[in-house]
């Protein structure tokens, strides 16, 4: 697949700090990737995002360094009003995202620059709604929802604009596990059924294991891994810094201490049981 999105060394300094706040960026996201972008808070993850989206360099004063491309094409030359309709961003805290009373006038809200006729809007709001299973929360007014349908509303805000990039940045923050997981498989049928590439900015890789098919770790604002999944389990464990690493990934690095050759580090948990009782309760 093409690519759609590059940093070519890439850099940038807030006006007002001394230093680089993410230093020799490099890397490519190519069309239906499902990636996640992860590493300890203050690492740059947010830089980057708004990196991606334009809002560095066109809002954010400061020093930038190398270039950004979207389908080849330089950030610096592109409006972000232009860019937005391509990748959209999810922000942290979804209360930023969500301007008005109602969810239909919300999402409708990011279709007026279309022009589109009354009718044509309200089916793709409720196209979107319907996608993300909150059809119900249509007419609801913003101040009753919960913070996960508040989440899923300022998604569906981005997605009726019909992006090919998604990104969403700490999505899972206000979420129980439950509800993480929901948005989970929600992303995993965005990007099988839509073909949206997929950004997820994220540290609760437990959660998203079965989905996610390569990490990009940032540290201290340099890129310290950039490996698929299973590669990064398998052998750059000490390299997922403040990640959550799951359960059954820490198994597997067990067995293979003791001598064992489980499968792969990324296994249902039946899967690992099944290994388990054949290959070491009856050793
Ligand atoms: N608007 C800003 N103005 C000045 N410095 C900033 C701004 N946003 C971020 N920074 C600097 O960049 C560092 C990394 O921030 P950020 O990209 O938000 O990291 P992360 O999302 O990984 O937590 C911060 O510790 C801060 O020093
Ligand atoms: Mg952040």
């Amino acid at each position: 697949m093409s690519v759609i999105l590059e940093f070519k060394d890439f850099g940038f300094r807030y006006t007002g700090n001394k230093e680089f706040t993410v230093r020799d960026i490099n890397f490519r996201i190519r069309h239906g990737e499902f990636v996640m972008l992860s590493g300890p808070s203050g690492g740059g993850k947010t830089t980057l995002a708004r990196a991606m989206v334009g809002l560095i360099p066109h809002f954010y004063m400061g020093e930038m360094e190398g270039s950004v491309l979207i389908d080849g094409v330089s950030t610096k030359n592109k409006e972000v009003k232009e860019i937005s309709r391509t990748i959209g961003y999810v922000f942290q805290n979804p209360d930023n995202q969500i301007f008005m009373t109602t969810v239909i006038r919300d999402v409708a809200f990011r279709l007026e620059f279309m022009d589109l006729p009354k009718e044509e809007m309200i089916n793709r709001v409720r196209y979107i709604l319907d996608k993300l299973g909150i059809a119900d929360l249509m007419y609801r007014r913003v101040e009753t929802l919960s913070g996960g349908e508040k989440q899923k509303v300022a998604i569906a805000g981005v997605l009726v604009a019909q992006p090919k990039v998604l990104i969403l940045d700490e999505p899972t923050a206000y979420l129980s596990p439950k509800s993480a997981l929901g948005l989970m498989k929600l992303l995993d049928r965005l990007n099988k059924e839509l073909g949206i590439t997929i950004i997820l900015i994220d540290h609760r890789m437990d959660l998203a294991i079965q989905y996610v098919k390569r990490m990009i770790v940032l540290y201290n604002g340099r890129i310290v891994l950039d490996a698929s999944t299973k590669d990064a389990l398998e052998t750059a464990l000490d390299k997922l810094y403040g990640i959550n690493i799951p359960t059954i990934s820490r198994l597997y690095h067990i067995f293979k201490r003791w001598g064992y050759n489980p499968p792969s580090p990324i296994i249902e948990a039946e899967d690992l049981s099944r290994y388990i009782l054949k290959e070491v309760v009856k050793a």
